[in-house]
Formats: structure tokens, sequence, C-alpha cells
């Protein structure tokens, strides 16, 4: 019998104990699939008592994730704790230094550092493997590592995040609040431990920053992204979305473009008969265009303690088998410098919600200022204030001056008319809070 895989486990959470019952539920397959056993022997958790539902017993534990990393024992760190600095990173660099492969789900630590830690691995001979980092149980990151080599890759783009997913769904379907599905996505184990990276656009960030290094053979970049969230959409804006004939979404979208590439992270307006617009509830997606292939999509489950380990442990099985690649494709040195392309070039029509005070004039000081950027409207619509609005509830009905609400759409014009002409209609003094606009794509 070969020698065994040893594994060392940091952090045992929702995906650690996945992992966990993973290992335990496939020891024969994975037996033969590999040709030797795997094996956790040590783990390493903030809580050692904590009630988890995995057997741990006979496990060796290890209350400093940094000893865990050195262990002699080990051939792989698999780190499932979190964060971009920290434990986690001097956890990850402490195995790499002491030539252990690394396996990690940590898509921030690696969409801040993934350069500089891919270089530490090549240089040590080893594995810094990260399936599990993207889109959950979607094998991602091995189709455009491996799967995708012969392509030119154009655009990436998909829903990353299954918390938001999950979050405009239900409000979609149930007419719920905002923060009362949230809190149930928090239940169910799908958002990080702090939500605002999820809600705030940056757990897609993260996983966007790794796609586009993945497919356009550059060096991670996470300050060049264009992150919004979807903290400031509203039941109003679904219904009057639904009605126009659309469904928001989380988009990440990373694109190359003649001036450099370009990636931003923003709720989007998608056409209810397209695929992506249909991926529901805590799913991902992400679609990938390539010069033979033609455009590729994936779907599946993008959260969640099965979905992930199951990404974790397809990374683990490579190195059982002795497979052994550039984290991104390409020797780190050879990675490209990043050239960031300019946000405001953006073209594609757009979803604008004004809450406007309902006086003689403001609708037509409000085209005038359309007009005046060569925006073009495809419609102009007033609609129910947004405290009339179901799922509103909790949001009080402003008091003074009566208000309507305005939801307009453009024709396709560029990001920088459209931000002109909403810092006027602001500064006209016409509306009572900052202007709404949703990105509308034709994907
Ligand atoms: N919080 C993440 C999500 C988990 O909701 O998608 C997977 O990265």
């Amino acid at each position: 019998m070969a020698n065994p895989l040893k594994l060392g486990l940091a952090g045992i959470g929702t995906v650690g104990t996945g992992l966990v019952r993973l290992i335990a539920a496939r020891t024969d397959v994975l037996r033969e699939k590999t040709g030797r056993p795997i094996e956790i022997v040590a783990v390493s958790a903030r809580n050692k008592r904590k009630k988890r539902d995995a057997d741990l017993s006979g496990i060796r534990f290890v209350s400093d994730p940094v000893a865990l990393a050195r262990d002699p024992e080990i051939d792989v760190f698999v780190e499932l704790i979190g964060g971009e600095e920290g434990i986690a990173k001097e956890a990850v660099e402490a195995a790499l230094l002491a030539g252990k492969h690394v396996v990690t789900a940590n898509k921030a630590l690696l969409a801040h550092h993934g350069t500089a830690l891919a270089a530490m691995a090549e240089k040590n001979g080893v594995a810094l493997n990260f399936e599990g980092a993207v889109a959950g149980g979607i094998p991602v990151v091995k189709t455009i590592r491996e799967g995708l080599q012969g392509n030119d890759i154009t655009r990436v783009f998909g829903i990353l995040n299954g918390t938001c997913n999950y979050i405009l769904t239900k409000m979609e379907r149930e007419g719920r609040d905002f923060a009362d599905v949230l809190k149930e996505a928090q239940e169910q184990g799908y958002a990080e431990a702090d939500p605002t990276f999820d809600i705030g656009g940056f757990d897609t960030a993260h996983k966007l920053a790794l796609l586009t290094s993945l497919a356009f053979g550059t060096r991670t970049n996470f300050d060049a992204i264009y992150v919004e969230g979807i903290e400031t959409i509203t039941p109003a804006d679904i219904e009057a979305a639904s009605d126009l004939g659309f469904r928001i979404k989380l988009l990440g979208v990373a694109l190359r473009t003649d001036s450099g590439i370009e990636q931003r992270v923003h709720p989007t307006m998608l056409q209810k008969d397209t695929a992506i617009a249909n991926v529901d509830g805590v799913s991902n997606c992400v679609a990938i265009d390539g010069d033979f292939i033609g455009d590729v999509m994936l779907i599946g489950p993008g959260a969640g303690g099965g979905p992930t380990a199951s990404a974790v442990m397809s990374d683990i099985v490579d190195i059982a088998r002795g497979t052994v690649l550039r984290p991104f494709g390409l020797k780190a040195s050879n990675l490209k410098a990043y050239k960031k392309a300019a946000m405001r070039t953006h073209e594609g029509g757009y979803y604008i919600r004004l809450s406007v005070y309902d006086r003689t004039g403001a609708f037509a000081a409000i085209a005038q200022r359309m007009a005046a950027q060569g925006i073009s409207l495809e419609s102009i619509v007033q609609r129910r204030p947004e405290s009339e609005v179901p799922g509103q509830g909790r949001s009080p009905r402003k008091k003074g001056e009566p208000q309507a609400s305005v939801v307009m759409v453009t024709h396709e014009t560029t990001e920088a008319a459209v931000r002109k002409a909403l810092a006027a209609i602001e500064r006209d003094g016409h509306v009572d809070a900052k202007p709404q606009m949703i990105r509308i794509e034709k994907l």
C-alpha cells in the first residue's frame, strides 16, 4: 500500500465539517481513485469543545494553526479559516515555506495576495490549490485552468455569491424584507462570518479577482474592481424590474477590452428569459467566453458545507495523485501586469428610480437633465411611492411634501453620462433621496 496522504485541517466551520464528513464517507473510493489512503491526522480550530456534526475522535488537536502548518507529520495544510490577513495568511505562508502543499477556500486571502503566494508555492515546489474559493461546488478553477487552456478568453462573468442570490430570490418570490432574508441565509450557513462581505459585493469581488487572473493570465488585482452591493435594492426595485421584464442579480463581470481589463461587481437587471436570470437561490453561475469553444456556462451550488467540501476534496485528490499545477495556470513571474480599463466607458442601458417631490415641472426638469447628457429614454413611468410597496412595511411613510416614485429606463448610453445627469438632478433639488441606478446587461 502506498504512503497515506496526511492532512492537517485548520478551521472546522461549515466547510471544514463538510470535509471531515466527506472523507469519512468516501474513504475506500478515494483510496481506489488515488492509489493511497487520505487521512486527516490533525486539526486546529478556535474552539476545541464546540459541538460539531462530524466525528473528530482520534484526530490530534493542535491549538495553533501556524504550528499545524509546519507540523512534520502532515503533507497537506488545508486552510479553511478565512480572512485576507492575520492567522490564515501566516499559516498558509508557514506551510508553503515548510514545503507543505496548501489547499484553501480562502478567496479573500488569494484575491489580495494570490500572486505572491503562488510565487512562494512554486519556489517551494508545492501546490496551492483553491477550487473551493470560487463559486462553492462549481469546478470553475479547473475548468479555466485545465479544461479551457487552448482558448483565448475575452470575458468571464457570473453570479458568484450564494447569499446575495438567495436574498434577491426570496425578496422577489416572497415579497420579504432584506434584513429578514439575510438572517435566514446566515442561519443556513451560506453567509460569511461578517455578512457585509456578502451583501456589500466584496465576496463576489474576491472571487472575480481570481477568475480574472485565471482567465486573462494577469496578476491578481482586487483593488482594481469596481464594487457595489445589494444593500440599496428595495422591494420597489424588484417589483419595477419584474414589470419591465427583468430580474435583479448581483453580477461579477471581467472583460478584456482594448484599453485594459474591466472588473466590476454590481446589481444588474437581466432579461427574465435568459438562463442567468433564472439561476436562483443559493446557486451560482459562471459564464466564460473563449475563442475556440464559444460560450460556456456552469451552474451549481455556490455556497454551503457539502458543495464547498466537494471542491476542496478535488484539490486534495490532485495532490494525492501527484499533480501539482501552477496556481494561476502560468508561472507566477509570467503573470502579466494588470492594466485597468476605465469603468466610465461601460456602455449599456440603465434603470433609474427617483423619489421625486410631486411638483409641477419636476418631471420636465428631470427629462431635460437626461437630454442634456444625450441620454435617450426608453420609458419613464410614475409608480407607487416606496412606502406603499409590499415588503416595505418597516420603512416609515415620509412626512411633508408628497412624493412620487419615478422609474426611467434609458437606451444604451455611457456610465459617465448617467452619473453626470443624476448629479445634476440631485443638485436641482427635486428628489428627496439618492437616486437608485441599476445597470441593464444584455448578456
Ligand atoms: N458567503 C459565500 C456565498 C460562501 O454566499 O456565496 C461561498 O463563498
